[in-house]
């Protein structure tokens, strides 16, 4: 089944409009070091603004426990939001409380208020439905309709992303609509070769996604700090670099599997060896089969992918025709382990087919290492979400608005 889309709301002109969106963006110091969530619900608020809708938005932001804490407040957001928009947006206070209600009565046809983070609710994220669904009662007080258009949270049943759907007249907002449709290219007949590449630090992250993807793509290439797991698993030493022991046996089960199904499991060559985990330590390049030969023996840290590596992966991305990648290749915060990241993002770049780059991480990296947004098929502004949508499971807030996988 599709997804209820905006249309389907009818003239929205007068109303006031919940809309959820995910402006969980990464703060350094109150500042916004990666605006694009707030970037991506512009359509959606722009088309609602523009037709004279009275627009009420709401978000989480990082994952304060259920009581206010300055630290998490929407406020720079909304700030963020009003530069973006050419407008000003009105700034509640609290969620559900007076504020809030002040700022929703005050608005007129085509303005905008932020409310404050949904989290400082024990309501938006509890385990019972019952309390849940009284603060879902709550915020739809706030307005006529929802648009859910947070593609970032749908993966959660929490308070705004589903109850809140269920209580109000409710449809997908733009953004919602655009990941749906690339990343179900991805799982349905996507143009081949397809090759996925995956990073980050952490393999049990990405153990469904992995064991979901095996029999899809042609190519699997895995970097980041889950290489070191992969490495381990073909009984090489790693020195101090990430290491999940938990997680060998399933990694050695899923090589096992690729080489079955003849599915390229593409591991590192090679890999940059540092004396410490700091941007000015000493580092080399090792081959992937002697990390631990280097003057930092066994002390020695696994921080990038090496050249050699870097170059294999660029080539398998370039030759491919869908390529959807997930996770950094190495710390790319630090400049000097940033060079595999880049020639994975710059390979990207130049696929001739459909490019996706999914996850915080990676669309952080990307952006930070100076690609524009428009030089990739798609940039996800989900990490989890897009995960779990490739992983083929059910995604509570897509469900809500109509969808069926
Ligand atoms: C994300 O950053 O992936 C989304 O905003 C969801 O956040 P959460 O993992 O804290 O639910």
């Amino acid at each position: 089944m599709a997804l209820r889309t905006l249309a389907s709301l009818g003239s929205l002109a007068g109303k006031r409009v919940i809309v959820r969106a995910d402006l969980n963006v990464p703060l350094r110091d109150g500042i916004i070091t990666d605006d694009g969530r707030v970037r991506a619900t512009l359509p959606t608020l722009n088309a609602l603004l523009n037709q004279g809708a009275r627009v009420v938005v709401c978000s989480h932001l990082g994952r304060p426990e259920g009581a206010p804490d300055a630290k998490y407040s929407l406020e720079p957001v909304a700030q963020r939001l009003s530069e973006l928009l050419g407008k000003p947006v009105a700034f509640a206070r609290d969620t559900v409380g007076e504020s809030a209600h002040d700022a929703a009565d005050a608005l007129d046809d085509g303005d905008i208020a932020v409310i404050e983070n949904l989290r400082f609710n024990p309501g938006e994220t509890a385990k019972d439905e019952g309390e849940r669904r009284a603060f879902a009662q709550e915020l739809a007080a706030l307005g006529d309709a929802l648009v859910s258009d947070g593609f970032g949270v749908v993966h959660r049943k929490q308070a705004s992303v589903y109850e809140l759907a269920e209580l109000l007249p409710s449809a997908a907002g733009f953004l919602i609509e655009k990941e749906v449709d690339v990343l179900d290219r991805l799982t349905e007949n996507p143009e081949r070769p397809y090759t996925v590449v995956l990073g980050g630090s952490k393999v049990s992250d990405k153990l469904g996604v992995i064991e979901h993807l095996l029999p899809r793509v042609d190519k699997l290439l895995v970097g980041g700090g889950m290489m070191f797991t992969f490495l381990k698993a073909e009984r090489h030493e790693v020195g101090k670099s990430l290491l999940e022991e938990d997680q060998l046996d399933t990694v050695r089960r899923y090589i096992a599997t690729a080489k079955e199904r003849g599915v390229e499991l593409v591991l590192p060559v090679d890999a940059v060896v540092a004396a410490s985990f700091s941007a000015d330590a000493e580092h080399v390049v090792a081959a992937a089969d002697a990390l631990e030969d280097t003057a930092f023996g066994a002390d020695g840290l696994g921080l990038d992918i090496g050249p050699e590596t870097a170059a294999l992966f660029a080539a398998a991305v370039r030759d491919s025709r869908t390529v959807f990648w997930n996770g950094p290749m190495g710390v790319f915060e630090m400049a000097v382990f940033a060079e595999g990241t880049r020639t994975v993002a710059k390979a990207l770049t130049e696929v001739e087919g459909l490019s996706v780059v999914g996850g915080g991480d990676s669309a952080a990296a990307v952006r930070q290492l100076g690609f524009a947004d428009d030089q990739f098929g798609h940039i996800s502004t989900g990490g989890g979400a897009s995960l779990e949508f490739l992983e083929g499971k059910k995604l509570p807030g897509l469900e809500v608005l109509g969808w069926q996988a």
